[in-house]
């Protein structure tokens, strides 16, 4: 357990907006089809900006709705697979871009794919000292889409999500439980587009994200509920006032939300809009409740995702009384 609480949030999203009709019309696929396996109707992707200027858009979001004086930030963490660069890293990019170089920051990339932002939200608890943690999810999962793979491109969109954490001293706090395993059969992989002259080498490189959807649906509906179970602990489920799911498929929660016995009601969803934009997703849908006032004090919440890895990772949240909001 950590005595941390999230002072900021915000968010941003790619600035076009992809209907399933209009996927339609590049791959053999259906409004219908979609929408019943998913819960997808559209998803956002990014044109002209890349992950970082994306990230960045969040995170000066985060700064402007929590009021904060920007040099107070100490740590930067952005949790992607689709870097701009192999380096310097996104973080360094919002650093740069936040004009914080002359502030003592440390600032690195996660790559632990649609949970990399659980992962760097408990790695940033854990660093954290003084001063304020930033920490990113930001993606633009269509750059490494083929968009002529029905299989995976109605799936995915871009976007980023961004909160700011600070110590807290009034009682509030997050645990966390994170977790990883091999994926042997490649059910969710992407072996990338440069730099892997091995690949020459090999009969069928796949240079783009590539999926097992059964496979990766099997992982996720055990994966959910064995995460919330241990960062639940011997408490019940009914403590828990709202999950704010990874956002891959409306059918994996509403699972998860049969097994456990929570309302669909008390989950935060948003992919009907968006997709799934792995390592933003949650935070995207964080910074959207924090935005709606859906985050108020004396809450306990829980965040949880699955990823690519096999990754999956869940937050405990307890915002005690009084500890932040600001009046947006
Ligand atoms: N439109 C129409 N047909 C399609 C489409 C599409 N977009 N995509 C696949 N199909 C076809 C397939 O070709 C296949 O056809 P076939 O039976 O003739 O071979 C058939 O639909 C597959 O049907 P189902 O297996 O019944 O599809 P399913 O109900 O499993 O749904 C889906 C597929 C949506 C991918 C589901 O398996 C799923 O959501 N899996 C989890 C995916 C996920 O969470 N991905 C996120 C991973 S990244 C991350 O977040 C970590």
């Amino acid at each position: 357990m950590e005595n941390v609480k999230i002072i900021g949030c915000g968010y941003a999203h790619g600035s076009k907006c992809v209907t399933n009709d209009d996927l339609g019309k590049i791959v053999e696929t259906s409004d219908e089809w979609i929408r019943s396996r998913t819960g997808i109707e559209q998803r956002t992707v990014s044109e002209t900006m890349n992950t970082s200027d994306l990230a960045i858009q969040a995170a000066k979001m985060a700064i402007e709705k929590s009021g904060i004086d920007k040099h107070k930030i100490s740590l930067i963490l952005v949790a992607t697979c689709t870097p701009d660069h192999v380096t310097p890293s996104c973080a360094c990019l919002v650093q740069e871009a936040l004009g914080l170089n002359d502030d003592a920051v440390m600032a690195f990339d996660i790559n632990a794919a649609c949970s990399g932002f659980l992962y760097a939200l408990q790695c940033a608890a854990k660093l954290l000292d003084q001063g304020v943690a930033l920490v990113i999810g930001a993606e633009t999962l269509s750059k490494i889409l083929d968009w002529s793979d029905r299989n995976t491109c109605v799936l995915f969109g871009d976007g980023a999500g961004a909160v700011l954490m600070e110590r807290s001293q009034d009682g509030s706090y997050m645990s966390f439980y994170a977790r990883s395993k091999g994926d042997k059969e490649h059910a969710l992989f992407c072996d990338g587009r440069s730099l892997q002259p091995h690949l020459k080498n090999v009969d069928d490189p796949k240079p783009y994200l590539h999926m097992n959807g059964r496979e990766v649906f099997r992982f996720a509906i055990r994966s959910m509920p064995d995460a919330i179970e241990h960062v639940l602990g011997k408490e019940s489920i009914d403590s828990i006032d709202m999950i704010i799911p990874h956002q891959a498929n409306i059918r994996i929660l509403e699972y998860v939300s049969r097994k456990l016995g929570f309302p669909m009601e008390k989950m935060f969803i948003n992919l009907d809009r968006f997709g799934n934009t792995s390592a933003a997703s949650v935070p995207l849908a964080l910074g959207q409740a924090w935005e709606q006032k859906k985050i108020k004090e004396n809450m306990n919440l829980i965040l949880v995702g699955f990823g690519a890895g096999f990754t999956w990772s869940a937050c405990r949240i307890h915002i005690e009384g009084g500890n932040h909001h600001d009046d947006q």
